[in-house]
């Protein structure tokens, strides 16, 4: 079978690409439904996109990369796309895009999008050897019983990365860019929980509290979540992305300044009152219960020094903690690493060394925020590779 571009992988980035690409277009798939990450995400209403997207907001051992395609496809490109269907939509915090109903109308819009175009998708579908011969690629696909050649001018990898094997998630991609010869960035989970061996805070699991957690050069204000395991919630997600197998990180639960202005104040009007249960006032009770032994607190208001207001504000604010490790591809949101981005055009996701190649979405060594970046990654180097074609 013959066609002008084959497309691996029915995600995000390959639905996107294959509504877009035009010619002959075939999207392969091993899943019994395309876009199943999508489905899942955003607790199921899909963060589809953030309005405030640019490329600080990735990682990638080259951080201009991704400039080039999201300024050729912005989020307002992709809200028009939404708007035109008839998705209802709202802005929930720092300019997070969530449909209103679900997620499966961003599914059911890509895949109307994608036949309008006329473009097929088979699913259920082995994925075998991908040969390049004579200036075109020869993939054998599978489909029920019978193995075909399909010939394409262009291949488009599309198939993600490994988080959520259970999902479907492979390693195809960084083993086809191998084939190639193409780089590849080290892989590892982001977006994940953070593990504690001996589980510290299975007592206090599912306490939540506003923090700012800081791991490498990045900081994050969001909740915090206890958990049996160790933790999790949006700040430790963010900063997990940024956090060294065997580094620290930094917690802190209040502002030292204004804890310790809180305390002296409540100490001047209510000396009597216990310590613990005047931090109750600014964190949560459990949480200050759980700490108590650790930061020494004990006794009245009153018999608090400044001295000794100042140390505990200041363990309070930069709380360090060595994770042991993270939930691992298991639970984690995204891939970081991946195919190198030297070896690929930033205008066009092509690979500069085999012409027809391309590689798009999560597969590419450029991975967002938590917050609808991810998803405009995987639509904007889409666009490029499809305009492209
Ligand atoms: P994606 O993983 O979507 O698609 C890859 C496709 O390739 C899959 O259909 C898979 O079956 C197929 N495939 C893989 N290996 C194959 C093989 N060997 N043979 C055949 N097919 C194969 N992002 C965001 O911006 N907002 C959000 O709200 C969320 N929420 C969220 C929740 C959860 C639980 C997860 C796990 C992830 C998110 N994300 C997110 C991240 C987002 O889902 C992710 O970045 C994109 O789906 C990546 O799109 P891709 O198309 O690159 O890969």
């Amino acid at each position: 079978m013959q066609v002008d571009t084959l497309i691996l992988g029915a995600g995000a980035a390959g639905l996107m690409a294959a509504a877009h690409c035009g010619g002959r277009v075939l999207l392969a798939d091993h899943a019994r439904a395309p876009g199943e990450k999508i489905r899942i995400s955003g607790g199921g209403r899909c963060n589809f996109t953030n309005t405030g997207t640019t490329a600080a907001q990735f990682l990638s051992a080259n951080p201009h990369f991704a400039k080039s395609a999201l300024s050729q496809y912005t989020p307002q490109d992709f809200i028009d796309l939404v708007t035109r269907h008839g998705i209802p939509w709202h802005e929930k915090t720092l300019g997070q895009l969530f449909c209103d109903n679900s997620a499966k109308d961003i599914i059911a819009m890509l895949r109307s999008e994608m036949q309008k175009a006329g473009a097929e998708l088979w699913l259920e579908t082995k994925i075998g050897d991908v040969i390049h011969r004579d200036g075109q690629f020869v993939t054998g696909l599978t489909r029920g019983a019978s193995p075909r050649q399909i010939f394409s001018k262009n291949l488009i990898v599309a198939t993600g990365g490994k988080s959520i094997p259970k999902m479907g998630a492979t390693g195809l991609a960084y083993q086809i860019a191998e084939q190639f010869g193409l780089p590849l960035v080290q892989t590892r989970p982001g977006l994940v929980p953070l593990t504690f061996s001996g589980g510290p805070f299975a007592g206090i699991s599912g306490v939540s509290t506003p923090a700012r957690v800081s791991a490498g050069t990045a900081s994050f204000d969001e909740a915090l979540l206890f958990t049996h395991r160790g933790l999790s919630g949006p700040a430790i997600l963010q900063a997990s992305s940024y956090w060294q197998e065997g580094a620290d990180i930094t917690v802190n639960l209040a502002p030292a300044n204004a804890l310790y202005e809180a305390l002296r104040t409540e100490r001047q009007i209510a000396g009597r009152k216990n310590l613990t249960t005047a931090l109750a006032q600014h964190l949560p009770t459990r949480l200050v219960e759980h700490l108590a032994p650790q930061l020494g607190v004990s006794g009245n208001l009153a018999d608090q020094s400044d001295k000794a207001l100042t140390a505990l504000c200041d363990r309070i604010s930069q709380w360090t903690l060595k994770p042991s490790g993270s939930e691992g591809y298991r639970t984690a949101e995204v891939t970081l690493g991946g195919v190198s981005t030297q070896a690929l055009s930033s205008k066009t996701m092509a690979a500069k060394s085999i012409p027809g190649l391309y590689f798009i979405g999560e597969c590419v060594d450029v991975t967002g925020w938590l917050g609808g970046y991810n998803f405009q990654w995987a639509w904007a180097s889409a666009m490029a590779a499809a305009r492209h074609i």
